[in-house]
């Protein structure tokens, strides 16, 4: 009896586990159902500061400015990181560009070569911690511009 239990039991979490992990395998295509970004979940925006600083300051710049005469290329032929607050184009785009632009990168939108600096994230952070980077980067636009940018992605659905 006892055997038949352990039996009964081994078989149950065998069966959890296959119903546990093998969605995520399947179903972690390249795009998931919600890429919106929260700009006023709090958590996810504090979340998103810490990702931004460690990943995307360097480049962009500590207060989302970008870099110098970044509308023009560099010494090298390539475009330099643009900012992401109002001055710059990133609220131009819908949210599932900006995801998938950090995620997978430039080329993989564009389905073409085309070198450029801006690494793609995709073995570096979760899904989450893009979303959050890019939630906590919209968080510190204006009330405009955050609205103008909503009917971007309204456009875009
Ligand atoms: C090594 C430098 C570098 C780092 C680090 C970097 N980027 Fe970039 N990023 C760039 C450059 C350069 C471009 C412009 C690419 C081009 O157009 O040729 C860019 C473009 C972008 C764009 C497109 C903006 C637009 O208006 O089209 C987004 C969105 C973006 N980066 C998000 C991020 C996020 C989020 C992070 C951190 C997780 C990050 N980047 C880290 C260099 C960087």
């Amino acid at each position: 009896m006892k055997k038949f239990v352990v039996l009964i039991l081994s078989i149950f979490f065998v069966l959890v586990s296959i119903f546990y992990f093998v969605p995520s395998i399947l179903f972690d295509g390249p795009v998931r159902a919600d890429i919106s970004l929260k700009p006023d979940d709090q958590d996810l925006v504090v979340l998103g500061k810490l990702v931004y600083e460690n990943n995307c300051a360097l480049c962009h710049g500590v207060n989302l400015e970008g870099q110098e005469r970044w509308r023009e290329p560099d010494a090298d032929g390539y475009m330099p990181a643009p900012p992401h607050d109002e001055t710059g184009h990133t609220w131009h785009h819908p949210d599932k560009y900006l995801f998938l632009m950090t995620k997978y990168g430039l080329e993989e939108i564009i389905g073409q070569e085309y070198p450029n600096n801006m690494p793609a994230y995709k073995d570096i952070l979760s899904d989450e911690e893009i979303l959050a980077s890019l939630s906590f980067i919209k968080s510190t636009w204006s009330r405009e511009i955050r609205l103008q940018h909503d009917k971007i992605n309204e456009m875009n659905k």
